[in-house]
């Protein structure tokens, strides 16, 4: 009897620690987590999530654009991700005339799909462990700077050869802070096109309000559609491309769910910091969050009051707007969370215990027992140095119209007579079309009001000094194109010399870019001692575990599972699994923005006009609109595919609950949940709201619940 309690008790403990927290790495899901995948309910084997050959579900996720996830949901390259992820594509693609953030698009046949310049998404075609070469040579009695030179020099070699053989893009990245490195073979598509998008009343339903908190009613989906030439290669846009035939798709399940189904998210995590030590988390809250919360209030304050001044000024900011908002309501959520948790206490103890671990054993004490202090003493010395580095980007890079100034450099270089008028025509189109993209009044008062921010925690500068700043908005070559032109066309080479040197927006770029320059070298050294210290240390919390660990995100395909489920986030307050659009069209408010869905969507609740994709919610139909499920993710995440058990898709992923934002620093089970909008939501809108049932019919869905 007791060596049965004893086995249902190891069982337990060994599914507990595993319990939601985790982003694994495909390629040994076998080895490290089918067996706890397959009993917490998994259907299908790791080698159909992962596999070298093609056709495993991999093959169906991507990179979409710079820093989300999206997934093949055809094999007609239909692709699925999130609508702020496209939201700056589609910003861009919109005018004052075709507002597309505001009223939607849905092309009603494949001709009118609207291409998307810049826009490209990216497949993982092979994971290769490279730890082996990457070390050959690399010793551990080298000094940190000659280490990490050499490691740099022999990732560049291997990469360079790898791309020369295969034809494809290279990404190495290091993992366990550089206890491991793996090498991605990437194949890039550039013709992706723009074939649903709903309207801002759906797709950002709730806005900054209801950002990173639950119960959630956005929409948060766009669609999107691979093209790529005759032999299915990637191309460069075509009117003669055509839709990609995709190694493999994504089955969509709209047969249900139930609290507790299993679930998992197959994505790009962008980065996270696990394994921080407990001053590491110090610096977080008590130096960097609260200065970029509060920098980043002043600039949302004058990009706010600009996008309700008029249409113009909302397309021009709705996107960085988005952008800039996003984190600052993060950080916020981070810093209470982790302040709530007593997480640096919580990390302190944790320390303790590997360092009574780490005396048991003189060669561990040896290596180990002074890391934390070290670490301790890294994190005080470069402190001034990060926050320095911090409000370099938050403040002083904040000015749109001091970024131009780096197209200063190519107006001085173009030295060549003959040439000279092309060149300079091409750059000051550049610098045109990047002030038709602010309005110069908003863009003033931010530069105003940030580098008076920057000067009294960092000191007085002529370069951004206020005079400096008023003169670049009323006499800078950069503000005015008439001017600029003028100054180009005159014949003395020297005279357009002297204007630029002595202009004050070339100048303060200049002195941003030196600036910039000077912390980072100050910082570098504390920077890789830090990262060599951490290597160590991740060597011993490995050897410390009993479980296998994950390495930290850092923008390469992982896999998290767990389940679906709600959680008691606060004393007293439970949260559900699911929110309906009938709860979406409660909180309906036509006199705030964030809250004015679209009256014809209101209709169709009205009418019931749900078609298949139903629920029945508290005797009534109804359609589901998020979902929750204790799965680790973090940005990047967004855009990824939520499956089943079966490996279908039921969701895709945008969000976490603000009890749990500070899940990158300090994952709790316990607290921590990430948002989904049901594929239900998403069909329905696309077929009974976008009038677009030819995309549905494209698709492979599964209408059953599999039990
Ligand atoms: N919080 C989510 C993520 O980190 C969604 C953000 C989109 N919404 C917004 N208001 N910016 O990306
Ligand atoms: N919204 C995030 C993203 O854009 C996801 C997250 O942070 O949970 O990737």
């Amino acid at each position: 009897m007791r060596k049965f309690i004893l086995t249902i008790l190891l069982f337990l403990c060994t599914l507990g620690a595993f319990a939601g927290e985790g982003m694994w790495l495909p390629f040994l899901l076998q080895e490290i987590n089918e067996k706890d995948m397959k009993a917490k309910g998994l259907k299908i084997s790791a080698e159909d999530i992962y596999s070298v050959r093609d056709g495993s579900l991999k093959d169906a996720i991507l990179i979409f654009g710079g820093g989300c996830t999206g997934e093949v949901v055809s094999n007609k390259g239909l692709v699925f991700t999130n609508h702020h992820c496209g939201y700056g594509t589609v910003n861009n693609l919109s005018s004052v005339k075709n507002d597309y953030l505001t009223d939607g698009f849905f092309a009603k046949n494949q001709g009118e799909e609207i291409p998307c310049p810049g826009l490209s998404v990216r497949f993982i075609r092979k994971i290769e462990d490279v730890t082996a070469s990457i070390m050959d040579g690399i010793t551990e009695d080298m000094d940190k700077e000659t280490r990490d030179k050499k490691i740099k020099a022999r990732a560049k070699s291997i990469k360079e050869k790898a791309a020369l053989e295969s034809g494809l893009e290279i990404s190495l990245k290091s993992f366990f802070y550089g206890n491991e490195y793996y090498m991605f073979y990437i194949e890039r598509y550039n013709d992706v096109r723009l074939v649903a998008f709903p309207p801002n009343g759906i797709g950002k339903f709730g806005g900054d309000t209801d950002n990173w908190a639950w119960p959630r009613h956005t929409g948060d989906f766009g669609v999107f559609r691979i093209y790529a030439n005759k032999d299915n290669k990637a191309a460069a846009y075509s009117e003669d491309n055509v839709p990609y035939n995709p190694k493999r798709h994504f089955k969509i399940n709209i047969g249900g769910l139930q609290e507790g189904d299993f679930s998992m998210v197959y994505g790009f995590p962008g980065s996270t910091q696990q394994y921080l030590t407990s001053d590491g988390i110090n610096e977080t809250m008590n130096v960097l969050d609260p200065a970029r919360i509060k920098i980043r209030a002043k600039r949302l304050g004058y990009m706010e009051a600009a996008m309700k001044e008029s249409k113009a000024n909302f397309i021009k900011y709705a996107s960085k707007q988005a952008r800039v908002a996003n984190y600052y309501k993060k950080w916020q959520g981070e810093l209470l969370g982790l302040k709530l948790n007593d997480a640096v206490n919580k990390k302190k103890a944790k320390e303790r215990e590997f360092l009574s671990w780490a005396r048991k054993n003189p060669v561990r004490w040896a290596k180990y027992g002074d890391i934390i202090d070290k670490q301790k003493a890294l994190y005080q010395n470069k402190e001034q140095n990060e926050l320095q580095y911090n409000y370099i980007r938050e403040c002083l890079r904040a000015s749109e119209l001091v970024a131009l100034g780096r197209y200063g450099d190519s107006l001085l270089t173009v030295n060549d007579l003959y040439s000279r008028k092309d060149d300079f025509k091409r750059i000051v189109k550049r610098i045109a079309s990047g002030i038709k993209r602010m309005d110069v009044e908003t863009d003033r008062k931010i530069t105003t009001a940030l580098y008076e921010m920057y000067r009294t925690k960092f000191g007085e500068a002529n370069e951004i000094s206020d005079q400096s700043v008023q003169a670049m908005y009323s006499s800078s070559v950069f503000s005015d194109i008439s001017k600029l032109n003028t100054l180009l066309d005159s014949q003395n080479p020297l005279d357009i010399t002297k204007a630029i040197k002595e202009d004050p927006v070339y100048l303060a770029s200049k002195y941003i870019t030196t600036e910039n320059k000077k912390v980072l070298t100050d910082l570098r050294p504390d920077i890789i001692s830090l990262r060599e210290n951490y290597r160590t240390y991740m060597q011993g919390l490995r050897e410390q575990s009993k479980k296998p660990l994950y390495p930290d995100a850092n923008f390469s395909l992982r896999l998290t599972y767990g389940k679906m489920e709600g959680l008691e986030a606060q004393d007293g307050m439970q949260y559900n699994m699911y929110t309906t659009l009938g709860g979406a069209v409660r909180k309906r408010n036509t006199e705030v923005e964030e809250f004015n869905m679209p009256q014809r969507l209101v209709d169709l609740y009205e009418k019931k006009d749900f078609g298949r994709y139903a629920t029945w919610h508290k005797g009534k139909k109804d359609v589901p609109v998020c979902l929750l499920s204790s799965l680790h993710t973090t940005g990047g995440n967004s855009g990824s595919p939520i499956m089943n058990a079966y490996g279908e898709l039921i969701g895709t992923n945008f969000d976490r609950i603000w009890e749990g934002t500070m899940s990158d620093i300090n994952y709790d089970v316990n607290l921590c949940r990430n948002i989904s909008v049901d594929v239900r939501y998403v069909l329905f809108i696309i077929e009974k709201f976008g009038n677009a049932k030819w995309i549905i019919d494209e698709m492979d869905i599964v209408e059953t619940r599999h039990y």
